[in-house]
Parts: C-alpha cells; structure tokens; sequence
C-alpha cells in the first residue's frame, strides 16, 4: 500500500491578486467548488486503495488545511507543520522520517497539492505502474509530453526501460529548471518528458539518499522531528533545528544527483495550473474560448479568463484577455503574458 505525502506549501505568485501568501492557490477553489488540494488528496483517497496521507504545510496554514481534509472526510495520518519554509526537500524529509517510524519499507508518494489532473485514474494506473520500481530501491517520477519550451519545470531526458518494471525507464539525465536555449534544445530533440512534480519512493531509500547528498540538512530536519511538539492532529517541527536545514527543493537536492532516478512516462491530463495562461487551459470553456467565474458579462469575448469575486465584472471587444476582479486589487492581462505576472507582484512588494 502506498502513502502519499502531501506538500501544500507554496503562494503561487503567479495567480495575483487571488493567491496570497495568507491564501496560497492550493487552498483556493480554482476550478471547481473544490480546492486544488482537496482535488489533490481525493485522487489518492483510502477508496482508492491508499493509506491515510501525511500533510507537510506552513503552521500558518494549519486550521484552513485541516478543515478542508475533514470537509472532504480525509483523515490524514498526520499535518506537519513547518515553522518556516524550507522548499520541497525538508519537507519531504520530515514525512519520509514520520513514515518510517511506522513503517520503514514504507512505499511513498511525494505530491504537489497544487496541480490539476484531468484524468485521475490515468494517474493511478502510472502510480500502479512505477510501484516494481519504487519496490527496487527507485525514486520514481511522472513524466509528461512536452508541448512547450517551459523554463519552469523539470526536463528528464529518457533512459533505458527498468527490466523489473514494465512501463518505466531509468533516468538518463534530470535538469531542473533550465534555460530558454536549452530547453527548446530539449523539446526538438524529442526524447525529454517534463518532470511532472510527483515522485514515488521507499521512505528508506529517499532517507539513504539524503543521508548521501544531504547529510546536515537530513541531520537538521531528524533534530527538529525528533523536538517536535505534537497538538491535537498536528505535529509541530521544533523552529531552531528546522532553521538548521538549507533551503532546497528536492530536484536539485536529489533528483539532478541520484543514479536511483527512474521515470514512467504518462498522460494524465495534467497541468501545473501555475499562471492565469495555465489555468485558463485547464478550465471548462464556453463555445467562444472563454472561462467565465463569478458575475460575469462578456460581449464579443474570446479565449479569455474571466473571473469576478465580488462584483459585476462586463467586458466587451476583447480576445486573449485575463480580467480577475477581487475586493481589493483588479487584475487585466494580456494571456499571453501571464508568464510575466511574477515581475508585477514583485514590484508591488517592493512599493509595499
Ligand atoms: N510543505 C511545503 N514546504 N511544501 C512546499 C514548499 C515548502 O517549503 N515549497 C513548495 N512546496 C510545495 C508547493 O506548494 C507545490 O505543491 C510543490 O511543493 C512544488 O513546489 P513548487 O515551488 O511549485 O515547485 P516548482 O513548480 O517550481 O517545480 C517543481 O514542479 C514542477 C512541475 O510543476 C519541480 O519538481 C519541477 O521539476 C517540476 O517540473
Ligand atoms: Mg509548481
């Protein structure tokens, strides 16, 4: 049985002026009635044959992720709470001791609480498919179909098929986040898959891995475990020691460095939902291309997002348009340039 592993806790700057770091996209409804994390933790839900998820997310966040796991009655085996935020590989640190204080063969599965999946048994039948690997000593990713050069994410160039594991391949070479040049190098050569953020792993072998590439972090994150305090369904890592651990996400950490990377390429009909462009994408669409949220009117609209939180929002004449309106802060943007949105919040707080 297979433990997935929850990691809710990121802000999604990209998503301005609805995500905040106070409300980060994961908790938001974007796409339905249901958060992403919601989404996130029923796809992998004890009906489906997993065992109760561990949680990983900021302490600020607590009594909203909680809530919104027994809203969907999902008992998680256990919230940790990180004090402050140390990216993906502390994280997944912390769960993976958590987990293997109960169970150390346990199998993992790392998990984004922030991404769409439109076809969630596809996903589980690429989860069924990487689980030989993982049983041999893998760390097994999800590789998705390039369709673009996106400097965002993670390219794994294939290797050879796992004679152990029918359906997956070893990783030749991963490379995190890597330039334009390179990464339109990597979609014309055609053998790379993007790295699709999930990663299935014995707890045993991700904690041998760290211990190899990252023993002071590893050592860090086990000091703050080992101090945590536990409050109600909450485990609490100790603020000093977690401080200790540098600040890496796990691809850079151990994915680009490990020989033990494996990959089962897939089509699950995900996307990363990470700007308004993506979310657009994702997005039940009328028949002129446009996503319609909240009290909108739209004359003469196409392929646009448009969203209103709290008033009437009207917009004519427009093609390739993201128009968010929120209580405090409207938002137009040519769709086109959602990528670039980043720049605009960052400037926003440095004005403050
Ligand atoms: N608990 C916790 N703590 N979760 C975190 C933290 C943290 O400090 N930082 C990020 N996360 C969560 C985010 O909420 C998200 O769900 C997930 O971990 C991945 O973090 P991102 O910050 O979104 O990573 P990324 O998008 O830059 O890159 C990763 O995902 C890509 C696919 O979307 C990499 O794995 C890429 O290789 C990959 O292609
Ligand atoms: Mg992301």
């Amino acid at each position: 049985q297979v433990r997935p592993v929850i990691l809710s806790g990121g802000a999604g700057t990209r998503l301005w002026p609805l995500s905040r770091a106070t409300y980060p996209k994961q908790l938001m409804p974007l796409l339905s009635e249901e958060s992403l994390l919601q989404a996130t933790a029923r796809r992998v839900a004890p009906a489906h044959g997993f065992l109760p998820p561990f949680v990983v997310c900021n302490g600020e966040h607590r009594f909203m992720v909680a809530e919104q796991l027994r809203s969907i009655e999902v008992t998680p085996e256990a919230i940790l709470l990180e004090p402050l935020a140390r990216n993906t590989a502390p994280a997944a640190a912390a769960a993976a001791l958590a987990a293997a204080a109960i169970d150390p063969e346990a199998v993992l599965l790392l998990l984004p609480s922030d991404h769409h999946v439109a076809d969630p048994a596809a996903f589980r039948d690429a989860v069924a498919m990487a689980l030989p690997a993982a049983l041999a000593s893998f760390l097994v990713t999800f590789g998705i179909t390039p369709s673009k050069p996106e400097t965002g994410y993670g390219y794994i160039r294939l290797g050879a098929e796992l004679p152990e594991a029918p359906g997956c391949r070893r990783v030749a070479k991963f490379v995190e986040k890597p330039d334009l040049p390179t990464a339109r190098a990597y979609l014309a050569a055609g053998d790379h898959v993007w790295n699709g953020g999930m990663v299935l792993f014995q707890a045993r072998q991700l904690l041998e891995e760290l211990e190899r590439f990252e023993p002071a972090m590893l050592a860090a994150v086990r000091a703050s475990l080992a101090a945590a305090e536990r409050d109600l369904d909450f485990t609490r890592l100790s603020e000093p020691e977690f401080a200790n651990a540098v600040s890496k996400s796990i691809d850079y950490a151990l994915l680009e460095r490990t020989d033990r990377a494996a990959v089962v390429p897939c089509d699950m009909g995900w996307s990363d939902v990470g700007s308004w462009d993506s979310l657009w994408e994702a997005a039940p669409k009328d028949a002129d291309g446009n996503a319609l949220v909240g009290d909108v009117v739209a004359v003469g609209v196409r392929d646009s997002y448009l969203r209103a939180e709290s008033r009437l929002l009207a917009v004519q004449g427009l093609t390739g348009v993201v128009a968010v309106e929120t209580p405090d802060a409207v938002l137009v943007l040519a769709r086109n340039k959602a990528q670039d949105l980043r720049s605009v919040v960052t400037a926003l707080d440095q004005k403050g």
